[in-house]
């Protein structure tokens, strides 16, 4: 088909601007054809641009050359339309479309351009293929579910940003190009042409800028940081992902907390989201025995202790483990299960972690009829809630420690609590499409308005968690492990524990979760070199290491470094869960597949032999 050119023809509405008080405009529009209706002497296209969708119509009559082009027109063409605006016959109102009761008398039709027939139609409900998506991802963001997400993203980030700005926070940019940062995650490479035989790291968080950034004096930076982690991609985890950074002069703890609710129950408003402020919060401690999890999902009921409602003879036949905890999980509203139904379930469950279960309360009920009544009486739970109790198993043999802590959860004890967070979650995710609580957030996402508040307390559940262990025992290496990056800060009062009692140090840490995942993590920094040399020292840090990868850092340090402390919040995150995706993939506009692969562009690739011999890196493959 020969095209138009657009000369000086220039829009003068968008697609889903128009309204019954334009009726009588001549309007110029231009956009993607949505659909195309043949009625013979009349044409109808659905013209769709961001904004929206309007008809406008060819009629064969009026404007004999634009219907003939309209013949030939197919979905996704790129058009223009000059016409006037009319209104619609009563009976051919659509109440389902903001431009519903208007259309476009068209009297010139410009084909722009035409297009390859893409595996899929943005106008398609369902695209069940995702890699089909990923590689034509530029028709792929055409469909309005996308076009809605990367809208609701940059008002949250917009919000958030402005935010910040108010509560007095600079935006600094961070380098790239830089030196391996200590997130625990594997760094991205890049080498030096320069340099034969040197590397920058990409960073995994701007972590030691920002600190260096108080010890400038800057008192209050933020960042919406693009960070870099090589680690392996799930549903909320990406190779490139970005971050709300803050950090912050002398601050309490409870200051990093306020700032935080503060631009998060902005950019929640700007969703139309209402977040109640401040937050709830738990201890790590209170937060494994109650959820079995360090990032709970307050939405679902946690887990109860029902070890009083069996006696060790109990605990004996039924072969669990008396030293450690008895837990019950309750999934509400499930409803009777068939044994079929339970089986099917238990590949959830993690064996692995050396804890058992019992989802079988017809059968418990045989056995031990009162431990069964007392455990949900204990558990609180209605008749069509489904309980499972989870119990240490002593015939398990697996290498945690047994050491038990003074005042710590054991290693078994928290595989127990684990092991039923772990399959709270599972289960809940499984059923809680039929009744449970995970359908209010659907529904609140679902059914917002755009702009409308939502009161978002029964949807959106954050809460902080604190008191972090500040090492975590490493059975196998039998050695001590930093649980945090290694710039976080002791409690002052456990300080004097650091070398001599390593399991009873606190770390000045928090998390930040929100329905079962973790939105963000920050910590109270060290700031006196001596300390972290200390801290450095206890992690088995050599001195010659410490020097090597931050020395810099420990140089700084001894130049006037004001306390500090901050946190770092998952944008993408924050987006997934106002979006109500799946998956970070549906609010990153490029992102990577499960096995970390760009399909459009086709990254990673090889290079050229000549790229490589300016970097002075040679390929060696074992074939
Ligand atoms: P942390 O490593 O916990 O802390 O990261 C903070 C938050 O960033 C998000 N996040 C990710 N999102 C998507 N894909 C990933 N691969 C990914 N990794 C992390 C999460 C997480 O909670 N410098 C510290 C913060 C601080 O101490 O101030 C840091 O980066 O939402």
């Amino acid at each position: 088909m020969i095209l138009d050119f657009l000369g000086d023809l220039e829009r003068t509405h968008s697609c889903g601007e128009l309204r019954a008080s334009h009726a009588g405009q001549i309007v110029v529009l231009m956009g993607w054809v949505n659909r195309r209706r043949d009625h013979g002497n009349l044409i109808f296209l659905d013209l769709r641009d961001r904004s929206g969708i309007t008809q406008i119509v060819l009629d064969k009559e009026l404007v004999p050359e634009g219907h003939a082009k309209g013949e030939h027109v197919r979905p996704e063409y790129v058009v223009a339309a000059v016409g006037k605006v009319s209104l619609r016959d009563a009976d051919a109102i659509n109440p389902k479309m903001p431009t519903g009761e208007i259309e476009i008398e068209t009297t010139e039709l410009l084909v722009l351009n035409d297009t390859r027939l893409a595996p899929f139609s943005p106008s398609d409900e369902a695209i069940q293929n995702e890699e089909v998506r990923l590689k034509y991802r530029y028709v792929d963001l055409r469909r309005p579910e996308m076009q809605h997400n990367f809208r609701l993203r940059h008002d949250i980030t917009l919000a958030i940003r402005d935010n910040l700005s108010q509560q007095g926070f600079l935006e600094i940019e961070t380098p790239i190009l830089t030196k391996s940062t200590p997130e625990g995650a594997r760094d991205f490479l890049v080498p030096s042409r320069l340099h034969a035989g040197e590397f920058y790291a990409l960073p995994q968080s701007p972590q030691i800028f920002k600190q260096i950034l108080m010890i400038s004096g800057f008192d209050k930076y933020f960042q919406i940081a693009r960070c870099f982690r090589d680690e392996d991609l799930r549903a909320d985890r990406q190779l490139e992902f970005t971050q709300v950074d803050l950090e912050m002069s002398f601050p309490r703890q409870e200051t990093v907390f306020g700032v935080a609710e503060q631009f998060l129950a902005a950019g929640f408003k700007a969703a139309g989201v209402t977040l109640l402020t401040p937050f709830p919060r738990i201890t790590y401690d209170e937060s494994m025995r109650r959820f079995g999890s360090d990032k709970p999902d307050l939405r679902l009921p946690g887990l109860t202790d029902v070890r009083p409602a069996f006696t060790d003879e109990n605990l004996a036949a039924l072969q669990i483990d008396p030293a450690l905890p008895v837990v019950a999980l309750r999934i509400p509203n499930v409803g009777e299960l068939s044994r079929k139904e339970r089986e099917d379930n238990h590949p959830s469950f993690d064996l692995k972690k050396g804890a058992k279960f019992i989802d079988d309360f017809k059968r418990l009920a045989k056995g031990f009829p009162e431990a069964a009544v007392k455990v949900r009486e204990l558990a609180g739970a209605a008749e069509a809630d489904f309980v499972i109790i989870v119990a240490g198993d002593p015939a398990h043999h697996i290498k945690a420690s047994d050491t038990k802590f003074e005042g710590r959860l054991s290693e078994r004890e928290i595989n127990v609590y684990s092991a039923a967070g772990n399959f709270r979650t599972e289960l809940a995710k499984k059923y809680a499409d039929k009744h449970g609580a995970f359908g209010v957030t659907e529904k609140v996402v679902k059914d917002a308005e755009p702009g409308a508040p939502v009161d978002g307390a029964q949807a959106f559940q954050p809460i902080w968690i604190t008191d972090f262990p500040m090492f975590e025992y490493d059975a196998a290496l039998a050695k001590w492990m930093p649980a945090h990056h290694p710039f976080t800060s002791p409690h002052e009062a456990d300080m004097a524990n650091l070398l001599t009692d390593p399991a009873s140090v606190r770390a000045n840490c928090y998390d930040l979760a929100m329905n079962g995942m973790e939105l963000g993590s920050g910590s109270i920094r060290i700031h006196r070199k001596d300390v972290q040399q200390q801290i450095f020292q206890s992690l088995g840090i050599s001195d010659e290491e410490a020097r090597a990868r931050f020395g810099f850092f420990l140089d700084a340090l001894e130049y006037g470094t004001p306390p500090h402390g901050g946190i770092a919040l998952g944008l993408d995150r924050i987006v997934m869960l106002l979006a109500g995706a799946p998956s970070l993939r549906e609010v990153i506009a490029f992102p990577k597949t499960a096995k970390a692969i760009d399909l459009m562009v086709e990254a990673p690739t090889t290079v050229t032999e000549q790229q490589l011999k300016e970097l002075h890196i040679r390929v060696a493959l074992k074939s």
